[in-house]
């Protein structure tokens, strides 16, 4: 009989089965089984438990922060909360075909003098240099290639040659062949990511994981390891806009309200660094609908454009569509306009979009949303050098939103000369001459200064 060297354990109650089954006999739970490599079949090392396990106190803990490895991509350093930290391991999240493996190429690029190991496990050697003569990188020399995915293998390997970065694309591939399940399944996926933080701990060496994201937007797998990494990214887009928002979900060393913006052009990601400009550059002047919001992505305003389209309904139920707004929130407003400002929206299909492809989840925009509604209703355009700030209440009222001076500013900057915000706001206000900014306190008062 060969020996076992896995083994399925209930995620559930913790029984223990020699194979997979669908239902634990010990709890009835349903599906709960993943496969474990056993203790057995992975040394035991007495000599790691005793270097790990001393106890200091408090004051004698070193807190000198170890220096963080520049990209010098400017908005990838950013989300990661000013460079990667030696050591720490990174899962980058995000749809197949949004541009992962071409970020991790970029930035394997752009550390220049330090060695990186790029493990491909999707794509084969001449995928991944093709890739490369695409973005004008084949003739780098510091980017190693290894094409497997054989976790027993990538070990030796790793611990052989010790590079200064790791980069694996994707963990979905990674597989142990002494287990059952396949490559992807949950129990592989674990083994290999906690494989991966012991090398990325013990040598101090940052490992970035590239996983990929299902439509229910859960990062299918990889979902089970966001508490094992130190740092969760979602690299997100709208896969008919080129531009791209990496975001992070989760981060041990850093903020996670920080957010970069890159475009996708035929030669790769380029960084957007002044994504006002850009989320403004298609707005039409005297269009019915269209309003100008400004929000707060981390420590950066941003100026957006919103739209909104209010025609007759010819269905018995009236539709409702938001594209980069929260479809509840969007029923909410009109409830509002409904009950506070008297308009009738029954009869009436609703859609909002959020143009570039961003996404807003601030309450800040409410009213920008509302005012593009009203002004589509009315047809009416809104006047076009002015921006709406602020939170609508279930009462009507507008309510106070946070940062209100950067919004102002980023607003001035860009030539706004009207700046409508939450009248509560406006003592925190240092105000320049250039703008008219005027504080509100309802909904309906709002929309009159903004639609003539
Ligand atoms: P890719 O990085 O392979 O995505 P992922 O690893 O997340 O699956 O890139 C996907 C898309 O990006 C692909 O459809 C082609 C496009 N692309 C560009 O538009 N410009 C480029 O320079 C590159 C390399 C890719
Ligand atoms: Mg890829």
């Amino acid at each position: 009989m060969p020996k076992t060297l896995s083994k399925f354990t209930c995620q559930n109650c913790g029984y223990v089965s020699p194979r997979w089954t669908g239902k634990c006999s010990n709890c009835n739970e349903w599906n709960t089984f993943v496969e474990e490599i056993t203790s057995s079949s992975q040394k035991k090392s007495s000599h790691h438990l005793k270097e790990t396990a001393n106890i200091v106190s408090l004051d004698k803990v070193d807190v000198e922060e170890t220096e963080r490895i520049k990209t010098n991509i400017e908005e990838f350093d950013r989300v990661l909360g000013g460079g990667i930290v030696p050591g720490s391991v990174i899962l980058v999240g995000g749809d197949p075909g949004i541009g992962k493996s071409t970020l991790m190429m970029q930035f394997a690029g752009a550390l220049k003098e330090e060695t990186v190991l790029y493990i491909t496990g999707e794509e084969s050697l001449k995928q991944v240099r093709l890739r490369s003569e695409r973005l004008g990188m084949s003739s780098m020399k510091n980017i190693f290639l290894l094409a497997e995915t054989n976790m027993e293998i990538i070990s030796a390997l790793l611990n052989e040659h010790l590079p200064r970065v790791v980069v694996v694309d994707s963990i979905q591939t990674m597989y142990y062949s002494q287990m059952e399940s396949p490559a992807g399944s949950v129990g592989q996926v674990r083994e290999s990511t906690a494989a991966f933080t012991k090398f990325a701990k013990n040598n101090n060496i940052p490992v970035f994981l590239v996983g990929h994201v299902t439509k229910e937007g859960l990062i299918a797998g990889p979902k089970v390891i966001e508490h094992i990494v130190d740092t969760v990214l979602q690299f997100e887009g709208d896969n008919h806009y080129s531009y791209r928002i990496l975001r992070a979900m989760k981060n041990r060393f850093g903020s996670t309200n920080e957010i970069g913006i890159f475009e996708m052009r035929d030669v790769g990601l380029r960084e957007v660094k002044n994504p006002s400009e850009v989320f403004l550059s298609e707005r039409k002047f005297g269009n019915a609908g269209s309003a100008v919001v400004a929000t707060i992505e981390g420590t950066r305003p941003i100026l957006v454009e919103v739209q909104a389209l209010v025609t007759s309904t010819s269905y018995n139920i009236p539709q409702r569509n938001a594209t980069g707004f929260d479809l509840r929130r969007l029923a909410m407003l009109l409830a509002v306009l409904e009950k506070r400002v008297g308009l009738k929206l029954g009869t009436y299909d609703v859609f909002v979009n959020v143009a570039g492809g961003i996404r807003i989840d601030e309450p800040a925009s409410d009213l920008g949303i509302a005012s593009s509604i009203v002004s589509s209703l009315r047809d009416k355009a809104i006047d076009a050098q002015s921006v709406a700030i602020g939170e609508v209440g279930l009462g009507g009222e507008i309510r106070t939103v946070s940062q209100i001076e950067r919004r102002v500013q980023e607003a001035a900057k860009l030539g706004f000369k009207k700046i409508i915000v939450p009248k509560n706001n406006l003592k925190e206000l240092r105000l320049s001459g250039e703008v008219e900014v005027i504080g509100v306190e309802g909904v309906e008062t709002a929309i009159k200064e903004l639609i003539n």
